[in-house]
């Protein structure tokens, strides 16, 4: 505590000092933070607010109430009572990094054997965390050692789940998709269990939701139907990342009392690259290309290539604000193609066999594919995992999980219409409005985000075809 306080005066000091600031300085507390960051710029005027993360401060979880420009955050539930702790530990535990990889564990928990809805490590699991009627909640910190040790599982956890610590390259274990799946059915019910208190306690039609929790697309899946909540909004960059975008917010709406003025409709903040740029970075790296006369010839070309089950990184626009790549700095492909998982592991993703890829999907065909109905705006984000429709299981093979769900990208037109466009023209080849859209990266980068990025992305990977703006480059093969 000594040391935070002072590096907090060293902020200020140093803002004031060195870029000689004359205003004034904020401090906003985290889940205030948070908070604002998915309420002031959510589409509603009234909306109650839940946030869920590891630990911010000293709270791990919060609700209250949002009401035109002002919050009020009204109880909390405190460190080290934490479900993004408990979810960590048990990622620690199954060989995964903790604040990196909890979005796979959420993936592996789909494999895991729940035919009668709960196996025995839901039992288990379930004595080390205590959910009351009220939606708070209590872990028997006997099973954890965050609160005081570098290492997150404790030997008593071990014990209780009957074994040791998985090391990352260990074999995945049915054990460990099992002990996935009651992790996810718990901190699902818990949230449920949360969600229906704070709508008791705020009688509000809207949530919105914020905290690295909030990136749990199965849980906020499944939300609507297990709650009163009649809409519901999460901003695409909930974790900690998003979490400077509410404190602005928080700042310039409710402290200095501006009206609100910005609803976030898509989330295209990022850089974009002039025509000229992209063209002198690929003279100076000597890289041939076709330039497309214009977006009709460019769509048509692309649908086609995706249709021919080419891989084709696809660089366009303003870079997306937060950890999902939407279709401005995404890897696209053909989800019919049974094989395409596996090509897309193989030429470029090199990523773990159990993860799915996920839909971008036309806005208006969203509900004729999935059960996702009433469609909601996270979807557009990425943020709700659905039930793929029966009739369409085996129209998209590549782009659903082995429980038949899809982490869905609605497109709407007027926020992406080059995208949009491609996809309805990849369906006159295909008869199906759907692309495989996945994070233009290799394992272990960031996205890409200059085109040089895309580039040297594009070379060290077996990507067919490179697409910047208007410019098309084809991998040479030896
Ligand atoms: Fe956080």
């Amino acid at each position: 505590m000594p040391l935070w306080l002072t590096e907090k005066l060293k902020v200020r000091e140093t803002i004031k000092k060195k870029l000689k600031f004359k205003g004034d300085i904020f401090f906003i507390e985290h889940h205030l933070s948070h908070a604002a960051s998915a309420f002031l710029c959510s589409p509603f005027q009234e909306a109650a607010i839940l946030t869920i993360d590891g630990v911010g401060e000293w709270t791990t979880t919060a609700f209250g109430t949002g009401t035109g420009n002002k919050i009020n955050l009204i109880k909390e539930i405190r460190f080290p009572h934490s479900i993004g702790l408990l979810y960590s530990t048990i990622t620690a535990y199954l060989g995964f990094r903790v604040n990196n990889s909890e979005y796979k564990i959420m993936g592996l928990s789909a494999y895991g054997n729940m035919n009668k809805k709960r196996n025995e490590y839901y039992e288990k699991l379930k004595k080390i965390i205590e959910i009351k009627e009220d939606g708070s909640f209590k872990l028997d910190m006997k099973y954890f050692v965050f609160h005081y040790a570098e290492k997150m599982p404790s030997r008593k956890l071990c014990e209780l789940l009957k074994g040791k610590i998985r090391k990352p390259k260990e074999k995945l274990t049915q054990r460990h998709k099992d002990i996935a799946a009651a992790l996810q059915l718990i901190t699902e019910e818990t949230i449920i269990k949360i969600l229906n208190n704070v709508f008791e306690k705020t009688k509000k039609e809207n949530l919105v939701l914020a905290g690295g929790v909030a990136l749990n697309s199965v849980s906020n899946g499944k939300i609507l139907k297990n709650t009163k909540f009649k809409n519901i909004w999460i901003q695409p960059n909930a974790s900690d990342g998003g979490a400077s975008l509410g404190a602005a917010l928080y700042v310039f709406n409710s402290i200095l009392s501006n009206a609100r003025n910005y609803e976030m409709q898509n989330d295209f903040l990022g850089p974009e690259y002039s025509s000229e740029e992209i063209k002198s970075i690929l003279e100076k790296n000597k890289i041939n290309y076709f330039k497309f006369k214009n977006e009709t010839e460019l769509i048509k070309k692309t649908a086609e290539l995706i249709y021919q089950n080419k891989v084709v990184g696809w660089f366009q626009g303003k870079m997306e604000f937060g950890p999902r790549a939407l279709g401005n700095r995404s890897i696209i492909a053909n989800p019919c193609n049974p094989e395409m998982k596996k090509i897309l592991n193989e030429k470029v993703k090199h990523r773990e066999s159990f993860r799915p890829f996920a839909p971008a999907v036309c806005k208006e065909n969203a509900v004729q594919f999935f059960e996702c109905s009433p469609l909601q705006k996270p979807a557009e984000f990425m943020l709700m995992t659905f039930p793929v429709k029966k009739e369409f299981e085996k129209k998209i093979p590549s782009a659903i999980h082995v429980d038949n769900t899809s982490r869905i990208q609605a497109i709407d037109k007027k926020n992406n219409e080059l995208y949009y466009n491609l996809i309805k023209e990849f369906e006159k080849f295909s008869g199906i409005p759907i692309l495989i859209n996945t994070s233009f990266n290799v394992k272990g980068e960031p996205i890409v985000c200059s085109p040089q990025d895309a580039l040297n992305c594009f070379m060290k990977t077996e990507i067919d075809f490179l697409i910047l703006e208007k410019y098309l480059i084809e991998k040479k093969k030896n």
